[in-house]
């Protein structure tokens, strides 16, 4: 396995990767760009073709080839080590021959469901009703160029179109398995035939999709998975659903995959934030407006797989809600797993007109439920719109208090029935905290009984789904590990002054990590040679970059200063940690009645926080 790592480490030039992604600046030996993973003006993202590795000095993310990967592309691991070896034109062998069967098949249903968005793609622009959906489209306010990016498509009014197509190549069962077309094991209705005595063909296969506007579901890497198709035209009655997607398959699974994500995660990473929205026309309309963070779930509610994709990304999440009917959307979109995610969930809450666009105009005779609307009618009205997300909490909040009469008892009790689920999932105690008391002091009711009254909603658990396998070995090991920040700037500067390590002194050592200190005695020894084999390379490395870039201009009594500050830094880091287990303690003597350990934890925790202060 580590054999496989360096094989890829030798064929792949750090700068070169990243030049595929960013544009880099060459800057004395390392080269410099503005950090992907942060919002910044300056450029604070080096990359050492020396070292091979990558840092920002901004947001204090680093590492090597990997880790890049793992972070643009949001992906763990193995899903980083297969992105590369493709690269690097290294086979990774699969484990085993069901794995390798698995593959392969999983190979095909994405040929078949690339084929088929090319086929669908075909039909929208070159066949006479495809002009009359295009133009729809258009009259949505939807541009060629969005038609394009997104793929979108039509498929046929018709029950084999596809599936004679497909079959050309494929076997109809591989088809099928993609999620494209349906066995029916009714007799075809045209054999009239007797059904006794004869081996009749009792299967036969017809088009999943037909007459639809197609949007291709893309997976993270932009490969096409699956289909959501649309009605189009008159038909709509009470049996024609309006939206009709590909089912779950091997390559497809929808608590999983968000639409547009493939688009928006960049967007996302440099906005420090996933805008949520329902549809798969709001996703598009979205990044037309240049809301380029958008997705959607796909009409089903946020799942925990979902959440854990975009949680990758960010820690902030906004939904969009039509405002007439919030109240209800949260209690169905997964606004409590994003809460129990410990999201900062935010709602963007859209009504017709918006207020602060009366004088825009826009177009008339546009009701606005949704983005798709918005854009339709605002254009990109739309980007400065959305950035006025309100605190979920605080939304949700004055939204029951504009609807509930919260003077009677009933409405009381209907009140807080209607946001104690939501507080409850809240993952932040604090913040828990502050909206009991809230609501205790909007209804005129004691903060205990608010409490009480929580303690009937448990909050949900959230059992841990297996993460799916990806080719390859999981069980590896991050090569990237790296010491805390602080600790790898002390080390920078003894790489860029070993004198200075006189200055790590016993009583000062205590508080750094065993680590830390092995490579400050390395540092010593050694300097930056014999790196190669140390255990924390990783921050070896950073550290060397650090001291190449950060103290370039320090003078020896500044770069002393720096350290000395560094080091009383770990040292209020150590307490910080340190008290923080003793508040645990203290809680569970506290909880036992065990009144001698509690003085002595007590004592100590005084004692401690004392030395915080020096
Ligand atoms: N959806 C679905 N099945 C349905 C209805 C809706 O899967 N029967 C999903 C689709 O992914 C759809 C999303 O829910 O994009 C939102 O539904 P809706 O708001 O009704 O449709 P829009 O996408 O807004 O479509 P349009 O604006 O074209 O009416
Ligand atoms: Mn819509």
């Amino acid at each position: 396995m580590d054999d496989i790592i360096s094989k890829i480490k030798d064929r792949i030039d750090i700068v070169d990767l990243i030049s595929s992604y960013l544009r880099l600046q060459k800057s004395g030996v390392n080269y410099k760009a503005r950090c992907p993973f942060h919002n910044e003006k300056t450029g604070s993202f080096f990359v050492s073709p020396e070292r091979q590795i990558w840092h920002c000095f901004g947001c204090g993310k680093g590492g090597d080839a990997f880790g890049f990967v793992k972070e643009i592309e949001g992906v763990e691991f193995p899903e980083a080590l297969r992105i590369l070896a493709t690269r690097a034109g290294v086979e990774l062998q699969p484990f085993s021959r069901e794995q390798q069967q698995f593959q392969s098949e999983k190979t095909k249903l994405y040929e078949i469901t690339e084929l088929a968005t090319k086929f669908f793609e075909k039909q929208l622009h070159n066949s006479t009703t495809g002009k009359t959906v295009l133009e729809y489209l258009h009259d949505r306010g939807m541009t060629d160029g969005s038609i394009k990016n997104f793929r979108l498509g039509w498929s046929p009014d018709s029950w084999n179109a596809l599936t004679d197509f497909l079959t050309q190549k494929y076997s109809a069962q591989e088809v099928q398995n993609a999620g494209l077309i349906i066995k029916s094991d009714k007799p075809s209705t045209h054999a009239a035939l007797p059904t006794t005595n004869y081996s009749l063909p009792t299967t036969h296969y017809y088009d999943r999709f037909r007459s639809r506007i197609t949007f291709p579901i893309f997976d993270i890497s932009g490969q096409a998975v699956g289909f959501s198709g649309r009605i189009f035209g008159t038909t709509t009655s009470e049996e024609t659903a309006k939206y009709v997607n590909t089912p779950q398959t091997s390559i497809y699974d929808k608590s999983r995959i968000l639409y547009g994500l493939d688009k928006a995660k960049l967007g996302i990473r440099q906005n420090n934030k996933c805008i949520v929205v329902e549809g798969n026309m709001d996703v598009i309309m979205s990044h037309q407006a240049g809301v380029n963070n958008a997705v959607a779930s796909s009409g089903t509610a946020l799942t925990d797989g979902h959440l854990k994709i975009i949680k990758r990304y960010t820690d902030n999440l906004d939904l969009c809600f039509d405002s007439d009917s919030a109240g209800e959307l949260a209690t169905t979109r997964g606004v409590d797993l994003a809460l129990a995610r410990d999201f900062n969930v935010g709602v963007i809450a859209i009504s017709s007109p918006p207020h602060s666009l009366n004088e825009y105009g826009g177009k008339p005779g546009i009701k606005i439920k949704d983005p798709a609307d918005f854009v339709q009618k605002y254009g990109a009205e739309w980007a400065e719109f959305a950035k006025n997300s309100k605190p979920f909490m605080q939304f949700f909040f004055e939204d029951a208090r504009s609807k509930i009469d919260i003077t009677t008892a009933m409405g009381k009790k209907f009140f807080t029935r209607k946001l104690l689920p939501f507080v409850t999932a809240i993952a932040s105690k604090v913040e828990q905290a502050h909206w009991v008391n809230e609501i205790s002091a909007a209804l005129h009711v004691k903060e205990d009984v608010i409490q009480q009254e929580i303690a009937l909603f448990q909050p949900k658990t959230y059992g841990q789904p297996a993460e799916t396998q990806v080719n390859g070995p999981t069980q590896q090991t991050d090569p990237s590990q790296r010491l805390n920040l602080v600790e790898e700037s002390i080390l920078s500067i003894l790489l860029k002054k070993p004198e200075l390590a006189v200055n790590i002194i016993p009583e000062n050592e205590i508080y750094l990590s065993e680590q830390c200190r092995n490579l400050v005695k390395h540092i010593g020894e050694k300097g930056f040679s014999g790196t190669a084999d140390l255990a924390l390379k990783m921050s070896m490395d950073i550290a060397y970059l650090k001291s190449q870039e950060l103290w370039k201009d320090f003078e020896d009594t500044e770069l002393e200063r720096e350290l000395k500050n560094l080091l009383g830094q770990s040292k209020r880091q150590y307490i910080s940690a340190q008290l923080e287990r003793l508040e645990y303690e203290i809680k569970a003597a506290e909880k036992a009645q065990n009144k001698i350990q509690l003085a002595e934890l007590v004592g100590e925790f005084t004692k401690i926080s004392k030395e915080l202060g020096n």
